[in-house]
């Protein structure tokens, strides 16, 4: 007998209970107490008859790197954790939109090359912005892009290169990555280089 089952017969002897009191027991305070237990009791029955939906915490879902044979399989993996794990879509969008906040990344897989963008993604401090659009001496102002590879997001290079796959089938670019190359990465970082980007008018 499952458990909802077992609470319904329970609840059913109560409200049973209940009525036999109301039936034969005269003394008042009695009769009062089977009032109470019948009424409980049919609430019980009630909202045990409500389906029930056990709540289960979201699917985690794994990829096995080594079954990818295309680039576009790759791509797939990377639009998946576009959307999810590497919380780009909180931020970007594909296309334009209302509620971007950051840059619109449509079009961006054709215009960097893959390096560029793995180094936007890993460095995002590399290149340091210059603002020009005040008097006196240029300020320099911090990326807000977080560091991809890095908590709390955390790609490895592997799912960071998916993304990359995926951010170039989107612009309508031939994927340039290399579905080899990907399954020989490792997770070793990249030396970090600095560069001066101005951003002058
Ligand atoms: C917290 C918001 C945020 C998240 C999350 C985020 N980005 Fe960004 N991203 C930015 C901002 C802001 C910029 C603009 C440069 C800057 O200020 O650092 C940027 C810049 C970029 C650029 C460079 C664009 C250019 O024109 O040079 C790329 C590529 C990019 N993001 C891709 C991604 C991808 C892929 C993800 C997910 C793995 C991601 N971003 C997650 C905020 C975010």
């Amino acid at each position: 007998m499952s458990e909802v089952a077992l609470l319904q017969l329970i609840g059913l002897i109560v409200v049973g209970c209940g009525i036999a009191i109301l039936l034969f027991i005269r003394a008042m305070f009695v009769r009062v107490v089977g009032f109470v237990v019948i009424v409980l009791g049919t609430f019980s029955l009630i909202a045990l008859g409500v389906p029930q939906m056990p709540s289960l915490p979201p699917a985690i879902e794994t990829f096995d790197i080594t079954k990818v044979k295309t680039p576009d399989d790759l791509a797939a993996i990377g639009q998946k954790i576009f959307f999810s794990k590497g919380q780009c879509a909180l931020c970007h969008s594909i296309g334009p939109s209302e509620s971007a906040r950051c840059p619109d990344l449509k079009g961006i897989g054709a215009k960097l090359t893959p390096e560029f963008i793995y180094e936007s993604l890993t460095q995002p401090q590399a290149y340091i912005y210059l603002d020009f659009r005040h008097n006196g001496p240029p300020k320099e102002y911090p990326a807000r892009m977080p560091y991809i590879n890095k908590d709390p997001i955390g790609l490895t290079k592997q799912e960071i290169y998916s993304v990359i796959a995926f951010l170039q089938k989107m612009s309508g670019a031939p994927i340039s990555i290399k579905v080899e190359d990907v399954l020989k990465m490792g997770t070793q970082e990249d030396e970090v280089q600095v560069a001066v980007v101005s951003h002058d008018r």
